[in-house]
């Protein structure tokens, strides 16, 4: 092996154990990890436990965490209240086949935080939040194709795995780029199923949608795209898309996986007032366990229901897992509360707005794309607003960043410089100034680096 590149010299040396477990369970796992995007180089750390806005690793090292979980764990890890209500879930039973009674009240939170949400059925990741309502999207408007973004993530099925990276030699003009699967395995004629338009951009975004309206079922949009980065949508571009769809009879799914109940309690919908015809949720709304769903407009949502001439399938052994609805309603009482969201914006405002002053004290150029507790940093001299925008970012620089800042204890997000990362309610003041001081320091050796 390589020897580690100074600004990975202090991880390496701290996480001997993690690295002695990563070589012996990639010989089982695949790469050593669980999901392809926690792999990171020289290899992931192992996490032991978690608490508040901590994680342990096996060396015993104690890392603030701003990966959350990739985003659930907005109160922090194993908040108690969602710890004791669990438990006590565990002790009245797990899993019981029929409905449990308190499936109503969540589905009843869920429909008061966002009113588009008429009616709702559960599922259990964001995958199948996202898979289900393009099928019913189908079925109700009797169409086959899907718009989607480019770079746009929407879980990991066939349908919404395309586009999400390009290969530069797939890559078209932003108003005519073409579906290309997301790695192998996926039938190369699903692409043709899908129209790919560029996110906040919005002349190219009505020309695709437009001339793709007459086989067009649904619109599938992360109203924040974070598939690639961080992208805060500009130029009332929702309120554009919502127009559109509806004056074009065209199905608008807000991905409100990452963003409901963290960009407000009411989601991306709330924060930039605008209805969606569906919505899939997961993350954050399953309180750090298995929980995720989707709903909308009744007279689409009934699409579900079996009758004569038809009805959309939906199904799944543990939907309404009674344990993850019972984390998730605790998790959405504890947020309803008035002037969350306040705390949540202003701690995350804390750390987006310190990192953009902290590097450019050291005169490095970064451009923060953030929003509430959600963000990321991009190391460029360009505004950063759409997928494409983010092309040439200095990646090595992000890397080294993230690596300084990794080896001196804090994790900043989805480990990868297309991502992005959070806070939570549980960092305290203290928590993002010693983030900033390690911040600090890593702008400090990659300015001395470039100069
Ligand atoms: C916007 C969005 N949609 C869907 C998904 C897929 O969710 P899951 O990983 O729970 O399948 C993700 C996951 O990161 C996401 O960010």
């Amino acid at each position: 092996m390589t020897p580690p590149a100074s600004y990975e010299k202090e991880y390496v040396a701290k996480t001997k154990k993690s690295k002695a477990h990563w070589e012996k369970v990639r010989r089982l796992i695949p790469s050593g990890v669980d999901s392809n995007v926690r792999f990171f180089e020289p290899y992931p750390f192992y996490v032991k436990r978690a608490k508040g806005p901590y994680l342990w690793d096996l060396d015993g090292n104690k890392i603030v965490d701003y990966a959350l979980g990739y985003g659930p764990m907005i109160l922090g890890h194993n908040h108690p209240a969602v710890v004791k209500a669990v438990k006590e879930q565990v002790d009245r039973g797990t899993m019981f086949g029929a409905s449990a009674e308190m499936a109503y009240e969540y589905v009843n939170i869920v429909h008061k935080a966002m009113s588009s949400i008429e009616m709702f059925r559960f599922a259990n990741s964001g995958t199948e939040a996202t898979m289900h309502p393009l099928r019913v999207a189908r079925a109700y408007t009797g169409k086959e194709k899907i718009a989607k973004a480019e770079g746009s993530y929407h879980g990991g099925h066939d349908y919404v795995l395309q586009a999400v990276d390009i290969p530069s030699d797939k890559l078209g003009p932003k108003n005519m780029q073409p579906a290309v699967p997301f790695g192998k395995g996926i039938p190369k004629r699903i692409s043709d199923l899908l129209a790919i338009y560029p996110f906040n951009d919005w002349p190219a975004t009505e020309e695709v949608i437009t001339k793709n309206a007459d086989e067009l079922a649904a619109v599938i949009v992360e109203p924040v795209q974070a598939g690639g980065g961080c992208f805060v949508p500009r130029d009332n571009y929702l309120k554009k898309l919502r127009r559109l769809t509806k004056e074009l009879g065209i199905v608008l799914i807000f991905d409100e996986v990452l963003t409901g109940f963290r960009v407000a309690f009411g989601g991306a919908q709330e924060r930039y007032d605008v209805k969606p015809d569906l919505t899939a949720i997961a993350k954050v709304a399953g309180g750090g366990y298995q929980l995720a769903g989707f709903g909308g407009r009744k007279e689409i949502m009934e699409e579900i229901i079996p009758k004569d001439e038809g009805n959309v399938y939906h199904g799944g052994t543990y939907n309404a897992h009674p344990v993850s609805v019972t984390a998730g309603l605790t998790t959405l009482k504890i947020l309803s509360k008035p002037g969350t969201y306040k705390r949540v914006d202003k701690i995350g405002g804390s750390l987006f707005r310190g990192l953009a002053d902290v590097a450019a004290d050291r005169g490095v150029d970064v451009w923060i794309e953030s929003v509430g507790s959600l963000g990321q940093l991009y190391f460029t001299d360009k505004e950063v607003s759409t997928w494409r925008d983010a092309f040439d970012i200095d990646r090595e620089k992000w890397k080294h960043w993230f690596m300084h800042c990794l080896g001196r204890g804090t994790f900043f997000g989805v480990p990868h410089a297309d991502e992005h990362f959070f806070t939570s309610l549980a960092h305290s003041e203290d928590d993002i100034s010693r983030s900033l001081e390690i911040s600090d320091d890593a702008f400090r050796l990659i300015a001395k680096e470039s100069s």
